[in-house]
């Protein structure tokens, strides 16, 4: 089974959008960043030490929306893969979320080991 989140033209080519979704009474945080026809789905969740990685906004990107970029201490993880380039976790990984465009719908299709 799989959700839609939203169309993909409510978020702007290059931004990112966060979502909570309901899983046996919890409210799961992720985001999902578009890039073109691609859409890159992450838990907000730092690896650092685990803190959503937007503060007081609900952007998750660099100023050039080159790269996403936690809040809290600046360490900056690739769009693509979520991988951490610089800052205190680099090596490590943001945690995927299985997200996909079909038909000009972004869908939610897993949540880490969880399949909706
Ligand atoms: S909590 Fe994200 S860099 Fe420290």
């Amino acid at each position: 089974m799989s959700v839609i989140l939203c169309r993909l033209d409510e978020i702007a080519d290059g931004e990112s959008r966060g979502f909570e979704h309901e899983l046996e009474d919890d409210d799961i945080e992720f985001f999902v960043v578009r890039k073109g026809q691609s859409v890159f789905g992450y838990f907000n969740d730092c690896p650092h030490i685990g803190t959503p990685l937007n503060w007081k906004n609900k952007n998750f990107l660099t100023l050039d929306n080159s790269m996403i970029v936690c809040a809290t201490h600046g360490a900056v993880f690739r769009i693509e893969d979520g991988h951490c380039t610089a800052g205190p976790c680099i090596g490590q990984s943001l945690r995927t979320v299985d997200v996909s465009c079909e038909s000009g719908n972004i869908l939610l299709h897993r949540l880490g080991d969880i399949t909706l």
